[in-house]
């Protein structure tokens, strides 16, 4: 897996970035950005299609404040603000904490989720094109993060398994999952948060809108019928393909460092968090969130 050297229209400087592959199917190294300055136009076009080409982007060392963060992730797109207002950074709504600290007796951050694979908010009618991720604490074992490309699972499918997907949608439902997840370790929705989370229903198999290709678009936390199908029948459908489509040849896992920052797409790749000492360990993770468009599939 070698270099790819940028191309000879940016600047010197621009030009020693540099984009080396972590696996055969998903995720790149970049090097040779610091992403607490202004990222040229050039150099932003060429992280735009790096990410849709490889999924997860990877930028070790980068020493960040909130507002650097949100300044970068903006550069992606305008951003959302999560549901789960308590979690996000007092002073900074487009921050999402994900943590298990609790200070003055109350969690900073979402724990006790997203260790089932997942796109960060799917049960949106227009889910989040891509997130950006930034470790702040982290233990020195476990709590990684697994990304799986959706490009190299729906590639890989059987063709009966493809068409059948290609032809169906998925209801996606947040209340239901909450419901279901989080009854023990967090605080029930009220009202006015289930009116913002209706289910949606969204194409199994999407089309990636800057490289066309298609991507399988199942979440295990949040799609819960495919149409046709009862709960049950669509729940083991859930299992089968997600168990297919994370299989090891088609994930990347990253084992986290303070001052990591990971890019990732949503629209082609699904993540979650390996499990880790949630008693005596500490991680803290700031997550912006970048607004998306519907999915489409035009297979
Ligand atoms: C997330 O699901 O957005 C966070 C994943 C993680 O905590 O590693």
């Amino acid at each position: 897996m070698g270099s790819i050297v940028m191309p000879e229209a940016l600047s010197k400087d621009e030009s020693e970035i540099t984009f080396t592959a972590l696996t055969p199917h998903i995720g790149s190294l970049v090097k040779g950005i610091d992403a607490s300055k202004p990222v040229p136009p050039a150099v932003m076009a060429r992280l735009r299609r790096e990410l849709a080409d490889r999924s997860v982007l990877v930028l070790r060392d980068q020493a960040l404040t909130p507002a650097q963060h949100i300044a970068l992730s903006r550069e992606f797109g305008p951003l959302e603000k999560h549901v789960l207002s308590d979690f996000c950074l007092p002073g900074h709504p487009e921050i999402f904490v994900v943590s298990n600290i609790i200070e003055d007796g109350r969690h900073i951050g979402a724990h006790g989720g997203s260790k089932r694979y997942h796109s960060d908010l799917s049960y949106l009618p227009e889910p989040s094109l891509g997130s950006l991720f930034y470790c702040l604490e982290c233990p020195e074992e476990g709590g990684e993060t697994a990304f799986a490309s959706m490009f190299a699972a729906f590639d890989a499918l059987p063709e009966a398994r493809k068409t059948w997907l290609a032809a169906r949608n998925g209801v996606h439902d947040y209340v239901w999952n909450y419901e279901r997840a989080h009854s023990k370790n967090r605080a029930p929705l009220t009202e006015e948060q289930k009116a913002k989370t209706p289910p949606v229903l969204h194409p199994a198999v999407r089309t990636h809108p800057e490289n066309g290709r298609p991507a399988l678009f199942i979440s295990e936390i949040f799609t819960r019928t495919f149409d046709g199908e009862n709960e049950a029948e669509s729940q083991a459908l859930v299992r089968e393909i997600m168990e297919f489509a994370t299989q090891p040849a088609f994930v990347y896992e990253h084992e986290w460092r303070p001052r990591d920052l990971i890019i990732w797409d949503n629209r082609s790749a699904v993540h979650k968090a390996m499990p880790f000492d949630e008693e005596n360990t500490r991680r803290r993770m700031h997550r912006t969130t970048i607004t998306g468009d519907r999915p489409f599939f035009d297979g």
